[in-house]
């Protein structure tokens, strides 16, 4: 699909935290089914290794940050979620699988991100931006350039067109039904990217059960 437009979205932290306090409970069932394959995707392309600082922006239930914690046990490793709901899944999850001391999971805005500049390797962010306004992508690619290292690689998954007709089911049912989908709905990110000083180095279109994504790695200007 090509052409349409981004479909409008508001957002307030309120709305975000209470649709995700609603979806916490069955967010894992729907990601095994929808989006696991761009997530293992995104892993294969970061080349994340032990010794980073690494930053995820959204964590959600933590299914892509313990992966992450798990290639980077003695690394920085930093995790951020607007949602005390999706925070608690993701810290019971952590608490099985990773020692305390390798990781850290806070409740804060992808809009202010609790650290200084230029401290990350890695900034991770997967299915955050699509539901979040298009005239807000300046500022938030502008928060994630300021935390990363000049150099530093931004790695992203997010719902997209898609390429074959069948895609085109789920730009329907977001358009028309979108609270079926907490407000999710397909997005373009590269022109955004270039604006804010990224070069996109890797871009790929995934579809998991007609679900379509895009995994995308860009590096910070230099
Ligand atoms: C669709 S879920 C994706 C979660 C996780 N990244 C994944 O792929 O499983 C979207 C997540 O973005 C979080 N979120 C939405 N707006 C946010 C913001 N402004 N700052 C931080 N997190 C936000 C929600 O709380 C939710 O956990």
């Amino acid at each position: 699909m090509t052409g349409e437009p981004i479909l409008p979205r508001s957002y307030s932290p309120a709305t975000v935290q209470r649709e995700y306090a609603r979806v916490a409970w069955f967010y894992d069932l729907w990601g095994r089914w929808t989006e696991d394959r761009a997530l293992q995707r995104l892993l294969q392309l970061a080349d994340v290794h032990d010794g980073m600082r690494l930053l995820e922006v959204a964590v959600g239930t933590g299914r892509l940050f313990a992966r992450l914690v798990a290639r980077n046990p003695t690394g920085r490793n930093e995790g951020i979620d607007l949602s005390a709901d999706m925070l608690a899944r993701a810290r019971r999850r952590l608490a099985r699988r990773a020692p305390p001391a390798s990781y850290r999971l806070q409740e804060a805005s992808a809009y202010a991100l609790p650290f200084e500049a230029a401290t990350f390797d890695i900034l991770v962010n997967t299915f955050m931006l699509d539901l979040l306004p298009a005239e807000d992508y300046p500022r938030l690619l502008a928060e994630f350039a300021r935390v990363l290292k000049p150099g530093g690689t931004l790695a992203l998954a997010y719902f997209s067109y898609g390429t074959r007709r069948v895609h085109r089911f789920w730009y329907w049912l977001a358009r028309h039904f979108p609270t079926l989908l907490t407000s999710c709905r397909p997005i373009r990110l590269e022109s955004y990217l270039e604006q804010a000083g990224f070069r996109v180095l890797h871009q790929e279109e995934i579809s998991q059960n007609t679900f379509p994504s895009a995994v995308l790695t860009a590096q910070r200007g230099v």
